[in-house]
């Protein structure tokens, strides 16, 4: 009954840790792509081939549904595998539309046409591909209307956060939020469109200040998915077994995944 949490790194780790709280019986297999990460400063192109490549080996392990635990391969890659590459027996679901629901104050699947709704000034924090890709405004106007998006593109977080330098993860998330105040000064709500991001959540509230809503993807998607799985209970697929896999050093990977979610978790390789 194995399901897939995709991401280039480590930051799927946090919508996975939820999902495991949300679904402790559910054997999760996560794939983190090392070798390839950031995805962040990559083309369309390039983060396809490779999310696909990823999800394959997921769909090998005994997986039939995949989570995209990655805002930039959600953006830059999910429709084109689901027009085009996802078998019919397969599922691919990404990490956005959850938070957009939660943010539109929408129920799960709510397709009702856009309409006004309570929050009008959103700062959207993403990797460079996800605000290039412009998806979370094309998902955002399905659903509200008057809604005015500041996207700040946080170069620099998602390589600090993997190399360990919390530091330099800290002072480039305190620039960012600078850089996006000086364009809209008193967002109302701020949306966290990179699953590394929560990593940091402490300091974005903080340089954010107490008046902004900070929606966060772990819980949201993990709540969204527990909902998913018990209207499709056939997407489990035939796994039985939890791994961690990544295309990077597993000794390295392992060491720092066990640091930021303070627990021990190892990693194979992929
Ligand atoms: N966690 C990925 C995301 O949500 C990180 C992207 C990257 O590799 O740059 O966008």
């Amino acid at each position: 009954m194995a399901v897939g949490i995709f991401d280039s790194g480590l930051g799927g780790l946090t919508v996975l840790d939820e999902a495991v709280r949300v679904l402790p019986d559910v054997p999760f297999v996560y794939f983190a792509d090392h070798a390839h990460n950031p995805y962040g400063v990559r083309d369309a192109e390039d983060i396809y081939t490779l999310t696909t490549a990823a999800v394959a080996r997921l769909f090998e392990t005994g997986c039939d549904l995949v989570i995209l635990a990655c805002n930039t391969a959600s953006a830059a890659a999910l429709r084109r595998m689901q027009e085009n590459w996802v078998p019919k027996d397969r599922r691919v679901l990404g990490v956005f539309v959850p938070m957009i629901e939660a943010l539109t104050e929408r129920q799960w699947g709510d397709s009702s046409p856009p309409r006004e709704v309570e929050v009008k000034h959103v700062a959207l924090f993403a990797t460079p591909a996800t605000v290039r890709s412009r998806a979370f405004q094309r998902e955002l106007a399905f659903r509200a209307i008057g809604v005015d998006v500041e996207a700040q593109a946080c170069g620099g977080v998602v390589d600090a956060i993997e190399e360990g330098d919390l530091e330099l993860a800290e002072a480039l998330v305190r620039s960012h939020v600078d850089a996006l105040k000086r364009k809209m000064p008193d967002p109302q709500a701020a949306v966290l469109g990179c699953t590394h991001y929560p990593l940091m959540e402490n300091v974005f509230r903080e340089a954010l200040g107490p008046g902004v809503a900070v929606y966060s993807q772990p819980k949201l998607v993990a709540a969204s998915l527990s909902d998913y799985l018990v209207r499709h209970p056939d997407m489990f697929g035939p796994g039985t077994e939890a791994a961690f896999l990544t295309t990077g050093d597993p000794a390295r990977v392992s060491s720092q995944a066990t640091r930021f979610l303070r627990r021990r978790i190892a990693f194979s390789s992929a």
